[in-house]
């Protein structure tokens, strides 16, 4: 008889994105004259830039060579992509990053989830509420929440910190010692940002309390104002309690391709029982190395080509696009007479949804009413509860003609 992992158990519903695509799909099987504008998960619509698929064509015509034909590649990504990460991500802003601290994945989504295997599972995890589900599904997988307590809507071995407007969406310092915190920033799914002072005191308290920050920074190449931090190694000291997450999926449009990283720098310590220091750069190595074998060379190339002059320019464009839809988004919202957040330093714009209904009343009206998906953020935490958010990921005309469609319905 095979038991399973009872953890599975107390996960809450299905996973939020697949919940909202069974919903999308039953309504346009009903309703297949409508025209639906998807703003709901945020996946990206503009093409890969040529840059990368040059550098893909390229990377294809070598493996059909002797010569150029690649089979297992590292595990922890080339190095000729390890290097222009280094270089391009954090040496040339003054980040002393080394390429052996960079583990090239198939994505954030994989990284923010795996890394819970490298750390015991009594450490005190602090997440943010509302905060991205991957964070905390996977530490109910791998036993660390303790059960789910329907009444209050927690999970009892999660420190939950809430980002509300009440508090400016800046999550205060836990009251309780906390080993593990999860920090996302440009938020998802506030679209919210730290400042430099803000984010550093959450480095003094890692470093007080010998705790680990898992930052995930896959959206900084939104931010568009000054003295917001684009890599948490930006604060000193960092370097000794931070493992950051990156991703090609929002800044090059990578969603269908698969490429991130993870950067753990050999200064970052846990603990063994008996108090001894372990580098979790070598113990993720060894996971990495055990559970993966690396991206695919035609999609690290491509990666590569992210950071050539012209991959550079191409994928400014690209970002500009979305931004300029966020605007669209963002002052639609408040002319039609909105309390909206996010959207300047983010591709995501948060939303209080209109007195008495529920995130996902709200859902349902807007889809309904006016054929638009968003996504209710209720389902990213209870504190999520009243707010929704919409994606700037659509195209520009979807996105003027959501907002059109939004304006007249609340006349
Ligand atoms: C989101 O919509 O929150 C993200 O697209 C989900 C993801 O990156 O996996």
């Amino acid at each position: 008889m095979s038991l399973i992992n009872e953890n599975f158990l107390e996960l809450q519903d299905s996973y939020l994105f697949s919940t909202i695509a069974k919903k999308v799909a039953e309504y346009t099987k009903e309703n297949p004259d409508k025209k639906i504008i998807k703003l709901g998960i945020g996946d990206v619509t503009r093409p890969i830039v040529p840059a990368c698929l040059d550098a893909m064509h390229k990377a294809i015509d070598e493996m059909g060579t002797q010569e150029g034909f690649k089979g297992y590649g590292p595990e922890q990504g080339y190095e000729f992509l390890r290097n222009a990460i280094v270089e391009n991500d954090y040496n040339q802003y003054g980040i002393d990053i080394k390429t052996d601290e960079i583990f090239v994945s198939d994505g954030a989504k994989c990284d923010t989830g795996n890394i819970v295997d490298i750390f015991a599972k009594d450490n005190k995890v602090a997440i943010t509420d509302p905060v991205y589900p991957v964070y905390i599904d996977t530490n109910v997988m791998a036993g660390r929440s303790g059960k789910f307590n329907k009444e209050k809507e927690i999970y009892e071995n999660i420190v939950y910190l809430p980002v509300t407007a009440e508090n400016n969406f800046i999550p205060e310092l836990p009251k309780e010692k906390v080993d593990i915190i999860y920090l996302c920033f440009p938020n998802n799914p506030t679209g919210t940002v730290l400042t430099k002072d803000e984010l550093k005191k959450w480095v003094y308290y890692a470093k007080e309390n010998k705790s680990v920050i898992l930052y995930d920074s896959a959206y900084e190449a939104f931010i568009t104002e000054d003295n917001i931090p684009h890599s948490i190694y930006e604060i000193e000291g960092a370097k000794d309690v931070a493992i950051e997450f990156r991703s090609y999926s929002k800044t090059a449009g990578f969603t269908g391709l698969r490429c991130a990283y993870v950067v753990i720098p050999k200064t970052v310590k846990g603990f063994s029982k008996t108090g001894e220091e372990i580098s979790l750069n070598k113990l993720w190595n060894r996971r990495t190395c055990t559970k993966f074998n690396g991206v695919s060379y035609i999609v690290q190339r491509a990666a590569e080509a992210t950071y050539s002059k012209e991959g550079k320019e191409q994928i400014k464009q690209n970002i500009k696009y979305y931004q300029e839809n966020a605007q669209i988004i963002k002052n639609g919202l408040e002319e039609a007479g909105y309390s909206v957040y996010g959207g300047v330093n983010s591709p995501y714009i948060w939303l209080k949804v209109p007195d008495k209904m529920t995130s996902w009343e709200f859902f349902d009206a807007l889809l309904n009413g006016v054929n638009i998906v968003g996504t209710p953020g209720s389902g990213f935490g209870k504190h999520g509860e009243g707010y929704f958010r919409l994606t700037a990921f659509g195209t520009k005309e979807d996105s003027i003609e959501a907002i059109n469609r939004i304006k007249k319905w609340k006349n």
